[in-house]
């Protein structure tokens, strides 16, 4: 088990686009473990390779996140691995969104109700599949981070602008 730091906004990996994984070796194993360990530890639903620093299409999740009786004890990991969005229908907006790169910071983002997926699972296999509720959210969210954008690139520019004054303030009292 290895807990590995996850980036905070403005971390340059995080505003890259990530490059896709041509074979799924022990590597990439290891790393999908890593980051199942990292999301748990930190609290969050979903987290992709590029919040810890590695710029590779590869995203986790959490599978039991949208159980209305979720239980950590349940907890298991599900790894995408050059997951892709193929189709999304009708908008909601997703409210107070959040994401572990973006801290003490929480807003409503305009989402595509229902995304097709698709993505190799961490066997290699081929799949697609539909995502409606919080995985939607969740797919949209984690995907977004593969392509080098995080939520508050999704939001008005007037709250952007104010998220990044706070945090860069934030940033020089940590000094
Ligand atoms: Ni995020």
């Amino acid at each position: 088990m290895a807990i590995r730091n996850v980036l905070k906004y403005p971390e340059k990996s995080l505003s890259q686009p990530s490059v896709k994984v041509d074979v799924i070796d022990d590597g990439i194993k290891e790393l999908v473990k890593d980051m199942g360990d990292t999301m748990f530890h930190d609290v969050g639903v979903g987290l992709a390779a590029p919040q810890i620093g590695i710029n590779k299409r590869i995203l986790v999740y959490d599978s039991h996140a949208m159980d209305p009786e979720y239980e950590e004890e349940h907890r298991e990991i599900t790894a995408l691995i050059n997951p892709e969005i193929i189709a999304g229908y009708g908008s909601f907006i997703s409210e107070d969104e959040g994401c572990l790169s973006v801290a003490d910071y929480r807003a409503d983002v305009k989402r595509y109700e229902r995304v097709t997926v698709k993505a190799l699972n961490i066997d290699g296999k081929q799949m697609e599949f539909d995502a409606d509720g919080i995985l939607s959210v969740i797919m949209q969210h984690e995907i977004d981070h593969l392509d080098g954008i995080l939520f508050i690139d999704r939001i008005s520019s007037l709250k952007r602008a104010m998220y990044k004054k706070k945090r860069m303030k934030e940033l020089k009292n940590q000094k």
